[in-house]
C-alpha cells in the first residue's frame, strides 16, 4: 500500500448514510474521497452525477483491494460490515464502519485479531450520540460533580420506524438484532456517561409490534446492566414504538436528575415539587451522521485518540453481544470483553 502521511485517500461503500460519511471526509482538507461503491444501479447513477471527480463502482472489492485507498468507510447493510472490514484491514487500510461493527462474536474476534496484528491501523464506528451537544454538556456536568454519585441511567432507543424492519432491508437479512442495530447507540452512550464497564446483563425481548409482518426477529429488547462500582443501567431497543424517533435518556445521581425531552432536557436539583427544573437547551440531536469522521481522521494523521476509539467500539459490542445472549437464554449473562 502506498501511504502518504499527510493525505488520506478514502473509499466509501454504501451510499445511504454513506453520503454523510462523504460530507464528513470532505470537511477535512487532508482527505480526498476518490472512490464510491454501491450495489444499486440507481445509487451508482446518482453518485456519478453528484460526485463527478470520484471513481464509482458496483464492486466493493474494487475499493477494498485498491492499493491507492488508505481509508475505507463502510456503510453497507449490517451483514456486509464484517467481510468488508476484514478485507480492508487485511489490505492495510484504516476502517470507519457503521454500527454495528458486525453481527457475530466470532466476527468481532477476527477483526480484533487483525487490528492486534497491525496496531498502526485505526478502526472506529459511527456511535454518533457522543457528538450530541446536549449529551456532551450532560457528560461534562457529570464529570464536574453536579450529579453527585450516579446510581441509575436509563436509555431507550425509540426507533419510531417500524416499517424499516417490516418493509426494508433489515427484515431481509439472514439475521437482524435491534440491540446491535439501535440499542448499541444507547449502550455506548451509557458506557460513556457512566465511565465504567458493564459486568453483567439481564434481558428480555419480544416481537409483538411486528407480529404478522413476516419480520422474524425481536422488534423489542430491554436489558438491565450492572456497571462496575454498582451503577445500574437500563437500555431498550424499541423499534415498534408509536412515537417519533427519540433517544429517551434519564440519569439519576445523588444530587441531580436529568431527563431528555424533544425540545429541552430537564435538570432537577431538588425533590421539592415547588422547585422548577432547569431547562437544558443545548441542541438535541444537533448532529450530522458524518460528525465523528473528523476525529477519526485526526486519529490517523495526528495519532490523537478518536472520539470513538477501537476500544470503545469493542466495549459497546461486547455488551450488546451479552444482551443478545441474555435475551436468547432468558437468564443473566456476564459480559465477556473482546
Ligand atoms: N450511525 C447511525 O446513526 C446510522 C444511521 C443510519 C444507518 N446506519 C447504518 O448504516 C448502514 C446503512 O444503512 P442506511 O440507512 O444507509 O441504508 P440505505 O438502504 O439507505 O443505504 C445502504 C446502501 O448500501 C448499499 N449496499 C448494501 N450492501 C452493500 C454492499 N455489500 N456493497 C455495496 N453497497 C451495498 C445499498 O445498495 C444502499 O444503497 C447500516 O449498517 C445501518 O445500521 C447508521
Amino acid at each position: 500500500m502506498t501511504t502518504r502521511a499527510d493525505r488520506l485517500r478514502v473509499g466509501v461503500i454504501g451510499l445511504g448514510v454513506g453520503e454523510q460519511h462523504i460530507a464528513g471526509y470532505r470537511s477535512r482538507a487532508a482527505c480526498d474521497v476518490t472512490m464510491l461503491c454501491d450495489l444499486s444501479d440507481d445509487k451508482v447513477t446518482m453518485a456519478r452525477e453528484k460526485y463527478p471527480h470520484t471513481h464509482v463502482t458496483q464492486r466493493p472489492e474494487d475499493v477494498l483491494d485498491n492499493p491507492d485507498i488508505d481509508v475505507v468507510s463502510i456503510a453497507s447493510y449490517d451483514d456486509g460490515h464484517h467481510e468488508q472490514a476484514v478485507r480492508a484491514l487485511r489490505n492495510g487500510k484504516h476502517v470507519f464502519v457503521e454500527k454495528p461493527l458486525c453481527l457475530h462474536e466470532h466476527e468481532a474476534r477476527e477483526i480484533r485479531m487483525l487490528l492486534s496484528a497491525n496496531p498502526r491501523l485505526r478502526l472506529s464506528s459511527n456511535l454518533i450520540l457522543r457528538m450530541c451537544p446536549r449529551f456532551r454538556l450532560l457528560r461534562q456536568m457529570i464529570r464536574n460533580g453536579d450529579f453527585g454519585r450516579l446510581f441509575y441511567l436509563e436509555g431507550d432507543y425509540n426507533y419510531g420506524r417500524l416499517h424499516k424492519l417490516t418493509q426494508g432491508w433489515r427484515g431481509r437479512l439472514p439475521f437482524y438484532s435491534v440491540t446491535y442495530g439501535g440499542g448499541v447507540h444507547m449502550v455506548d452512550l451509557l458506557l460513556w456517561l457512566a465511565d465504567a464497564p458493564v459486568t453483567e446483563v439481564a434481558a428480555q425481548g419480544n416481537r409483538v409490534a411486528s407480529a404478522g409482518s413476516g419480520f422474524r426477529y425481536n422488534d423489542f429488547a430491554v436489558a438491565l446492566l450492572r456497571f462496575e462500582g454498582g451503577v445500574i443501567g437500563k437500555v431498550a431497543a424499541n423499534f415498534g414504538c408509536v412515537c417519533p424517533h427519540f433517544h429517551r435518556l434519564t440519569v439519576y445521581g445523588t444530587e441531580a436528575t436529568f431527563e431528555n425531552g424533544p425540545e429541552s432536557g430537564l435538570l432537577y436539583r431538588s425533590r421539592e415539587a415547588a422547585v422548577a427544573p432547569e431547562r437544558i437547551t443545548a441542541a438535541y440531536p444537533g448532529v450530522q451522521k458524518g460528525d465523528l469522521i473528523g476525529s477519526f481522521v485526526d486519529s490517523i494523521l495526528k495519532g490523537e485518540p478518536a472520539e470513538v476509539t477501537t476500544e470503545h467500539v469493542f466495549r459497546a459490542m461486547s455488551v450488546c453481544f451479552a444482551i443478545e445472549k441474555a435475551v436468547q437464554a432468558s437468564a443473566p449473562v456476564a459480559v465477556e470483553y473482546l
